[in-house]
């Protein structure tokens, strides 16, 4: 059997230039859908700290990233990596309880392949989530933000998760990225925050390489060019899931603030951050998956 890949697997491989195809995400899709009885039509990706969201699908199957062929295992903390299918919101959802990142040394696209996996699953709207830091002087540490547009920074100097052979059948080679935000399921994000009375902030998501974090002259760069929040994922997968037809909700769990605060940033404030506005989220993410 084909085992799920770590990063040192590949050493020795060129990580920069792996090209993967059809073939690996439907072995993926094939072993997913021989583990599971649900059939899923939304994804949802869970960010750093965000886990516990997974807790609240009923009737689930776990699979655990190891046991899929291809799949990327992330190795950090607080990124326990499994599938996670069930029922939430009166909906079949197959949730990833963490992700693969590309500063562990992935190539774009095995970071990716689980999105490709997904799609080949049948699943049409993908939900990520994420930690990110505060770039907007507006934002403090808690908020949440609907992703509105992203900024790919990693991606415009060249690792872009679509470079390589283009297989048009699986999507354009040249996507177009305007309201790769789902306009509507915006809509229904700030139509059931307002009623449930949480503030949800809005704005444009960056995506850097990491994993270092921010020096206050990259800080300030970025806000000049147009960030208001800044992590180290998403992007490359939302421009997968664009490519491959898929729509689109984004929200960001502010777990820092860069703008305000002059205390170093770290993990464990990530981590403790998101676990404390899981349940804001999780009201969000149930209102959208009762009404989409
Ligand atoms: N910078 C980058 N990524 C992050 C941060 C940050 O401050 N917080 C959470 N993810």
């Amino acid at each position: 059997m084909l085992l799920a890949m770590t990063a040192s697997d590949m050493i020795g491989e060129n990580l920069t230039d792996e090209f993967l195809t059809r073939a690996d995400y439907e072995r993926a899709a094939q072993f997913i859908a021989t583990k599971t009885k649900h059939q899923p039509t939304i994804g949802l990706v869970l960010g750093s700290g965000l886990n516990a969201l997974a807790d609240e699908i009923a009737r689930a199957d776990v699979i655990p990233f190891g046991d899929i062929p291809g799949f990327p295992v992330s190795t950090v903390a607080g990124h326990s990596g499994a599938l996670v299918i069930g029922e939430l919101g009166g909906k079949t959802i197959l949730a990833m309880r963490g992700r693969a990142h590309y500063y562990e040394g992935y190539s774009m696209q095995r970071v990716t392949l689980p999105i490709r996996a997904l799609r080949a699953l049948g699943i049409g709207t993908l939900i990520v989530t994420n930690a990110a830091g505060g770039i907007s002087e507006k934002f403090h540490a808690g908020d949440l933000m609907l992703i509105t547009d992203h900024i790919n920074l990693v991606g415009m100097t060249g690792a872009n998760p679509l470079r390589g052979p283009n297989d048009a059948s699986l999507g354009p080679r040249f996507p177009d990225m305007t309201d790769a935000y789902d306009p509507a399921l915006c809509d229904l994000a700030r139509a059931v925050a307002r009623e449930a009375k949480i503030t949800l902030r809005e704005g444009v998501y960056m995506m850097l390489a990491g994993p270092s974090f921010e020096s206050p002259a990259d800080v300030r760069f970025i806000r000049l060019i147009g960030a208001d929040a800044v992590g180290m994922s998403t992007v490359s997968e939302v421009i997968v899931a664009r490519h491959s037809g898929m729509r689109v909700l984004g929200l960001s769990l502010i777990s820092n603030s860069l703008a305000h605060s002059h205390d170093k940033v770290s993990h464990e404030e990530v981590l403790a951050a998101g676990a404390s506005a899981v349940p804001k989220l999780a009201t969000i993410i149930k209102g959208v998956l009762t009404r989409v």
